[in-house]
């Protein structure tokens, strides 16, 4: 798949490995603040700007199968890849979807607002 000239750094296959050196680093105090704001079983999250999933595949099992997790990511590249890694890792909790940040969560919010 062509590189994403809208973000800088590689995505897809080619920024992969350096993501996963990323998470590895960041994951112990990005785990420790998602605990301290009160992720639990059953919640719906969203990760704006998921890249390859390593946090949203985290996030999904933290849920569990009653909750799931919204991925955002304008690059189709970074998606192909978290999806890969989220059916690897067996899990069904999570809907990947492409777009840019700011307009996908306006669409999201006013999808949720209607539910009240
Ligand atoms: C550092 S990476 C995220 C890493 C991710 N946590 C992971 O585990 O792979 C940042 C991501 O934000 C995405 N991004 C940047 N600006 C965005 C925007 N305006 N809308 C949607 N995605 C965006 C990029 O495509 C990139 O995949």
């Amino acid at each position: 798949m062509a590189q994403d000239d809208r973000y800088t750094l590689a995505t897809g296959e080619l920024g992969a490995h350096r993501l996963s050196i990323l998470n590895i680093i960041h994951k112990p105090y990005t785990e420790f603040l998602f605990r301290q704001v009160g992720l639990e079983p059953g919640m719906l999250v969203a990760d704006i700007g998921c890249g390859t999933g390593n946090v949203s595949n985290w996030l999904a099992q933290q849920v569990g199968s009653a909750g799931s997790v919204f991925g955002v990511d304008m690059s189709a590249a970074q998606l192909e890849k978290a999806r890969q890694n989220a059916e690897a890792q067996g899990l069904s909790n999570i809907k990947f979807t492409l777009g840019s940040a700011v307009p996908t969560i306006q669409d999201y919010l006013k999808n949720l607002l209607t539910t009240f």
